[in-house]
């Protein structure tokens, strides 16, 4: 029986493991209830008196040694355990990371900007949240003047002077109330309308204001001027200008360029007809000059205000406004190669 315990003993001293799951089988197999210590403790009433006491100094022995032997396989997984920590595996391939992609609509505006800067425009931007004067008033729309109505506004509730601008004409004043002509600028932003929401329109999307103030500019430097940016931009340099209306400016167009009819969206886009009605514009009403301190009798000039998210979806091909604006990852990530 000794000899038995003795080889026990030896088999523990010998055993060597790797995982948590194999020095918990060894403990339980050894020092466990049903374990081999306690089988042998159970034969100890057996065992003769005179060798009761040489019996129990070896299942001490095998009791030290299997105790230890767990204790220091723990230690030595443990402390490999923290190397890994530090260091991880320093042979396992590179993690990828992952490469952000910027949203169609800047993707747009930054083309936009680009173009115009290329003839002389700059930046300008103002506040989304708005009073009555910058988005209305100083544009030729006086309290109670019907066309304020063209364009359904978010109020404030407790100031009805302070909305959330509808146009990014409301940009306009701010520049000519702080700037003397020459004056060439571009600004871009987001503008709110309170509409119905579709997959063509939704209660806020973005636009591009332009405003050029010179001694005698012309109607003719207008359609110049969109003639060459709607080159750049689309390529395509079919555009019809409509006879429009807009309290701030006289006369006044709407222009569209011709997208063609090649796939679904550009169907839904252009309502079946493949022109994309891109912006409003026309020559800068002398009222609007003189609310902005110029002097409407030395200076002319032309403004226009185009919609960004329609052009992006067309350019892009999206075919729902609203995934403009829903963040969905599986969306945004199609746009990485795109500069
Ligand atoms: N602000 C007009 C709109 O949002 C567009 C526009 C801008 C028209 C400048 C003329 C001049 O519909």
């Amino acid at each position: 029986m000794i000899d038995k315990i003795k080889e026990s003993i030896a088999e523990a001293e010998a055993f060597e493991a790797h995982t948590k799951e194999e020095i918990e089988a060894f403990r339980i197999k050894y020092l466990g209830k049903k374990g081999v210590l306690n089988a042998y403790f159970a034969e100890f009433k057996n065992v003769p008196n005179e060798q009761k006491k040489a019996f129990g100094q070896v299942i001490n022995q095998l009791k030290t040694t299997a105790e230890e032997k767990v204790n220091t396989l723990k230690e030595v997984l443990e402390s490999k355990e923290e190397v890994k920590g530090i260091y991880g595996d320093l042979s396992r391939p590179g993690e990828p990371i992952a490469i952000g992609a910027r949203h169609p609509i800047s993707l747009v505006k930054n083309q936009i900007i680009d173009i115009f800067s290329r003839i002389g425009f700059n930046v300008s931007e103002g506040p989304e949240i708005e009073d009555d004067w910058h988005n209305f008033t100083a544009l030729n729309l006086p309290e109670y003047h019907p066309a304020r109505d063209m364009q359904d506004t978010f109020f404030i509730q407790t100031d009805p002077d302070i909305l959330l601008r509808t146009h990014t004409s409301s940009v306009q004043v701010r520049y000519m109330e702080n700037n003397q002509p020459p004056i060439r600028t571009i600004s871009p932003g987001r503008v709110y309308r309170n509409e119905a929401i579709s997959s063509r329109s939704h209660c806020f999307f973005h636009q591009v204001e332009g405003l050029y103030i010179d001694k005698d500019v012309s109607f003719a430097d207008l359609k110049q001027t969109l003639q060459y940016f709607t080159t750049e931009m689309f390529g395509k340099s079919k555009i019809r200008l409509r006879p429009s209306y807009f309290p701030f400016t006289e006369p006044s167009a709407e222009v569209d360029v011709y997208w063609g009819l090649e796939t679904e969206i550009d169907h839904r886009i252009t309502k079946g007809t493949g022109w994309l009605e891109i912006m409003g514009c026309g020559m800068v009403d002398p009222n609007v000059l003189e609310n902005c301190g110029i002097d409407s009798k030395i200076y002319s000039g032309f403004a226009f205000g185009m919609g960004i998210d329609r052009i992006a979806m067309l350019l892009h091909q999206i075919g729902d406004i609203r995934l403009l604006s829903e963040n969905d990852v599986r969306f945004l990530e199609q746009f990485k190669s795109a500069l």
